[in-house]
């Protein structure tokens, strides 16, 4: 893995921290792996998948990085401030439930928009044939003589997923340095929302002996979906670096999709990509440009929990020595 390309990017090691007065109502021993502290506006989990993808990127003398996911995806978001600090252009494409509405004001589109990323909304039929759309305008801009990098939704593809791979050899050092006795975990728990994390910290955790099994909580789809995702990114992982192990146990979890919290709209958590970006506060009103009404859709949605934090959102990396007998209480084991 030492000869794939990577830029170091994200600022590590990131914290691994007990959560003592959770951990106490849970009854677990409980570790958290502060990913939300990877960086400052490109914090989050996708900085790690971008160091390779970006690194890949620059390799191939691209001048510009396109991607895609929903209006207000943290991946977007990261992958807009890292092309701007690499001096790359950045398009993206992301799907809103009214692509004629004009751009939000506030979380992620904004900050897409301070970063001068080039967006274009598309809706949610066109965005299930998103990877065809972007290799259409991938080859516009090459006649124009651009060089276009994809970047496939939440950068999960077998590059991308070395990110976590990465992060778990990061959580190993952490444990001989004696965070958490020094033992590995029982089970990691974390997020799911395009497959690359969960495929990542599977092979991670099995080369590091960080851990033998891990849940993947489905922000959204189905088990069985992001179990066809997980397959092929670990294919693709496995063709970059064909020394890698079997993966530690992988399952996911879809009793919560669609219910994540920070969710900026019951409607958005159902796609990948989209269910952890925060809504704006309940006291602001949405500012629009003179030029532009403000957005129906925005007007119109559902009551949702406000939290500014999570733009800078966490990859949850819970880990729990001895706990799981306890998990099974959380119906986090079969
Ligand atoms: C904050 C956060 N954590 C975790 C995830 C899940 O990561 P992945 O897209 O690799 O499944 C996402 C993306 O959906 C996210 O935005």
């Amino acid at each position: 893995m030492q000869q794939i390309p990577r830029l170091r990017l994200a600022h590590t090691p990131t914290p691994l921290q007990r959560l003592p007065r959770l951990a106490e109502r849970l009854g677990v021993d409980l570790w958290i792996k502060r990913d939300d502290a990877s960086g400052g506006v490109e914090a989050g989990n996708k900085i790690r998948k971008l160091e390779y993808l970006l690194a890949d990127a620059l390799a191939r003398r691209a001048d510009l990085v396109m991607t895609c996911g929903a209006l207000q995806s943290n991946h977007c978001r990261a992958t807009a401030a890292l092309a701007a600090r690499l001096g790359l252009r950045c398009r993206v494409f992301l799907r809103a439930e009214d692509p004629s509405a004009p751009l939000p004001l506030h979380g992620n589109a904004l900050l897409m928009q301070l970063l001068g990323a080039e967006i274009t909304l598309i809706s949610a039929a066109e965005y299930r044939e998103r990877e065809a759309l972007m290799s259409a305008e991938a080859r516009r801009l090459e006649r124009l003589g651009r060089r276009p990098y994809l970047i496939p939704e939440g950068g999960s593809n077998g590059l991308g997923s070395l990110g976590y791979v990465a992060a778990m050899e990061e959580v190993r050092q952490q444990l001989d340095a004696g965070l958490a006795d020094g033992r590995p975990f029982d089970l990691i728990v974390h997020a799911c929302g395009s497959g690359g994390t969960a495929a990542g910290v599977a092979l991670g955790a099995a080369l590091h002996g960080v851990a033998p099994r891990v849940v993947a909580a489905a922000v959204c789809d189905s088990a069985a979906y992001f179990d066809r995702i997980a397959a092929r990114i670990d294919q693709e992982a496995r063709e970059l670096v064909p020394s890698l192990p079997p993966p530690a146990s992988l399952s996911f979890e879809d009793k919560i999709a669609g219910r994540a919290p920070a969710t900026a709209s019951p409607r958005q958590s159902s796609c990948a990509s989209s269910s952890m970006s925060p809504a704006p506060p309940a006291s602001s009103s949405t500012p629009s440009t003179p030029a532009r009404r403000s957005s129906p859709s925005t007007a119109s949605s559902p009551p949702t929990l406000r939290c500014w934090a999570s733009v800078y959102c966490f990859s949850i990396q819970v880990a729990c020595p001895g706990s799981l007998p306890r998990a099974r209480r959380w119906g986090l084991s079969s």
